[in-house]
């Protein structure tokens, strides 16, 4: 395990031998923030990533001790983001969440916000989301609590992808269309970072070798102006944890 504790602006980076490790000291790690948040605030929002990677800490989340010790009734859940997708296909990052985690735990369904894939067009959907966004982020002093972020190999988060017009949107603009992406389903909603930057923690799950040439140059350039989309999470004023295993961190197995 690595901590960067002599620098508070760089990220603190915790490796792990392997995603079955890593997976419990993420919900670890979430159950202490929710714990603390709730404590201070009242509520605890949190916006859950995509991809495979954090499927352990969700299903890790939905059992014992997790189950029974997280504030679930203080809870409100958001996307980073969706595939244009129904929400019961295979490929839906909110099927994945409910799958592992929401359909176990007594989290109020008010309080879960998927991104819509039902409206007329995926414009209408990227609009809906930017006012949920901001709405609830005006209810929550402008900030997440905490936002979860995978990694592609590529550089990519949320769906926000290498030299891609959404990484340059506006301060103002929360979630978009991304109609192109490489990585299929092609048609994506994805929010900002403009709006994964309004987070007071930031947890990335990154795991696998084929990660890691992209998360040594995420983590070795981080004084320099971002080009890949990971390095454009720069929260002012917030925590950035990595939490890796030991392949994605270069050290063999
Ligand atoms: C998605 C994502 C995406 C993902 C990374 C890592 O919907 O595809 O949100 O950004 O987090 O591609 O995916 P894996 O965890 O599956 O490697």
């Amino acid at each position: 395990m690595q901590r960067h504790v002599d620098d508070p602006n760089k990220p603190e980076v915790l490796a792990y031998p392997d995603a079955e490790a890593l997976a419990p000291a993420a919900a670890r790690f979430v159950l202490a923030l929710a714990t603390r948040r709730v404590a201070e605030t009242g509520s605890f929002m949190m916006v859950l990533a995509g991809g495979n990677t954090p499927r352990g800490l969700y299903q890790c989340l939905a059992q014992p001790p997790f189950l029974h010790q997280m504030p679930w009734q203080h809870m409100h859940v958001l996307w980073g983001d969706e595939r244009y997708v129904v929400p019961t296909s295979p490929d839906s990052n909110y099927r994945m969440a409910h799958d592992a985690l929401l359909r176990h735990v007594p989290l109020t369904s008010r309080h879960i916000y998927p991104i819509p894939t039902g409206l007329e067009s995926p414009q209408k959907a990227a609009a809906d989301y930017d006012w949920r966004v901001w709405s609830l982020l005006t209810e929550h002093q402008g900030r997440f609590d905490l936002v979860l972020l995978g990694l592609g190999a590529d550089g990519h988060i949320a769906s926000l992808f290498p030299q891609h017009p959404a990484l340059a949107l506006g301060q103002d603009v929360f979630a978009t269309v991304v109609d192109d992406a490489p990585k299929p389903p092609s048609v994506r909603i994805t929010l900002t970072p403009s709006a994964l930057n309004r987070a007071a923690n930031v947890l990335f799950l990154v795991t696998g070798a084929d990660k890691a040439p992209v998360l040594r140059r995420v983590l070795s350039e981080t004084d320099q102006a971002p080009t890949l989309p990971a390095q454009y999470i720069r929260p002012t004023g917030g925590n950035v944890t990595w939490m890796v295993d030991t392949a994605a961190a270069g050290g063999s197995r």
